[in-house]
């Protein structure tokens, strides 16, 4: 029996999805505890192309159980709509297949109009947001004037608390283009009436489903360095993407907790704004004339750059990662050296570790160690063994700065194309 926590140890779309997925099917139930509709995770199931921003990538599976915690914020005509898109391609989302936490916070029209407004007041420094709303949602949890979705399913309490906030926010949005709330209303009604079959104390069903003996799967959305604490701050998201965030974001102890998967791409990507020490526009035009690298949710292009060591022991540190799932190693396919940046240059120091400051990220130069790249394709391969040397040797040394064994390795984005290691 294992509970297995998945999270991203770099800044988002390291393939948690895929490895979710890949997963799946040696758990019981798939738990989201953070994050909103600004994750989007990709997952290949059949030959069919599936891009899930709320819904758990268990949902892809017969016979999984999948939980959105209270951790989550919900916008739910968004999530609806991904219900329907989901049911449309045959997958059927029934209340014993998808429980949503009553306490779960809700994203409104004007959380999006409000994270779109002040993104464009920022001008140059802005964050380089998804556009969902997330941080004022997560604003307002913070704050104690959001609604939840116990809210959304009561009619008339909604009603009641939906007009006050409005009424509330007069001010702050003035000149901002909000949709008629008299229209949100209406809507949020419906949707809550449609949503209120899977909603429940998801707190209280995932300590009996463990009671049963079912194994839980958390799957983080984003990744360590745009975590609220101890990402780039403030180009970060607005909830805690580490381990920790899936306990909170669950109600589900730590002391239940067997595993922490950190996936990590093996290069580094960013999209949106903020330091990115290793970012080279060689190595992104390189991926992304391999129709590689753009965003999930958003198609913005990824900027890219190779794998950035200094990231990762810190990321392995405060996840307490057990094991990694590296992905993409087949981006690195054809390249006749492969770097892996071991630490940073900050003002004539030597950084093995990354500073906290945004703008101390921004000083830092990337120290590179090299190592023979190779030459083969090797999408293809089944095991380790398949693997060239040099691929092996990359993964070995990967393992050996950050003290921790790669469980798994990921080739291409089909489930198929996933090994794991023994040992
Ligand atoms: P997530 O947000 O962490 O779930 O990641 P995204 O889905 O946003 O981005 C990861 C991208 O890499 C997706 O397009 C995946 O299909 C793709 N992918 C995942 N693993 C691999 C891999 O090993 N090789 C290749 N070529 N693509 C991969
Ligand atoms: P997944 O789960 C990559 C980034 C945005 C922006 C910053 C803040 O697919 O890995 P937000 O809308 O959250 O307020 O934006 O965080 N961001 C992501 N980047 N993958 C994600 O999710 C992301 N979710 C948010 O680009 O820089
Ligand atoms: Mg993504």
């Amino acid at each position: 029996m294992s509970n297995i926590i998945i999270v991203g140890t770099q800044w988002g779309d390291e393939g948690k999805g895929k490895i979710v997925d890949y997963l799946t099917e040696h758990t019981d139930v798939v738990v989201r505890a953070q994050g909103g509709a600004n994750a989007g995770h990709t997952v290949y199931n059949q030959g069919q192309k599936y891009v899930l921003h709320l819904m758990p990538s268990g949902m892809l599976w017969e016979g999984k159980e999948c939980v959105i915690g209270n951790g989550v914020v919900i916008n739910p005509l968004a999530f609806i709509k991904e219900i329907e898109g989901l049911e449309e391609k045959g997958i059927s989302v029934t209340p014993e297949k998808l429980r949503i936490s009553n306490a779960a916070h809700v994203v409104f029209p004007h959380h999006r109009a409000l994270d779109v407004a002040k993104e464009q007041r920022r001008g140059k420094g802005k964050l380089g947001t998804t556009g969902r709303g997330i941080g004022p949602a997560y604003g307002d949890k913070i704050e104690r004037t959001g609604l939840r979705v116990n809210d959304l399913i009561q009619p008339e309490r909604l009603e009641a608390k939906f007009r006050a906030r409005f009424e509330q926010l007069t001010k702050t949005l003035e000149g901002i283009e909000v949709e008629d709330p008299e229209v949100t209303l209406e809507q949020y009604q419906a949707a809550g009436a449609r949503l209120a079959p899977h909603v429940l104390n998801t707190v209280e069903f995932l300590h009996a489903a463990m009671r049963d003996g079912k194994q839980l799967l958390f799957e983080g959305a984003q990744g360590a360095y745009l975590d609220i604490d101890h990402g780039t701050y403030p180009y970060v998201t607005s909830s805690n993407t580490t381990a920790g965030g899936a306990c909170t974001g669950s109600g589900v102890s730590p002391a239940k907790i067997d595993e922490v998967i950190g996936v990590c791409k093996a290069y580094t990507t960013r999209v949106g704004s903020g330091p990115c020490v290793t970012e080279s526009e060689e190595f992104s035009d390189r991926l992304h004339a391999m129709g590689r690298e753009f965003g999930a949710t958003t198609g913005r292009k990824r900027r890219c750059g190779p794998l950035d060591m200094v990231m990762l022991r810190f990321t392995t540190m405060v996840n307490g990662l057990t094991k990694i799932a590296m992905t993409n190693l087949d981006g690195l396919d054809g390249l006749e050296t492969v770097q892996l940046c071991t630490a940073y240059e900050w003002k004539g120091e030597r950084l093995s570790l990354p500073p906290v400051d945004a703008e101390d990220w921004e000083d830092c130069t990337p120290i590179y160690e090299e190592m023979p790249g190779w030459s083969e394709d090797i999408s293809g391969a089944k095991c380790l063994a398949d693997l060239p040397a040099n691929a092996r040797a990359y993964l070995d040394r990967v393992a050996e700065i950050t003290g921790t064994p790669i469980g798994i390795v990921s080739v291409g984005p089909d489930r198929q194309q996933t090994m794991v290691c023994d040992g």
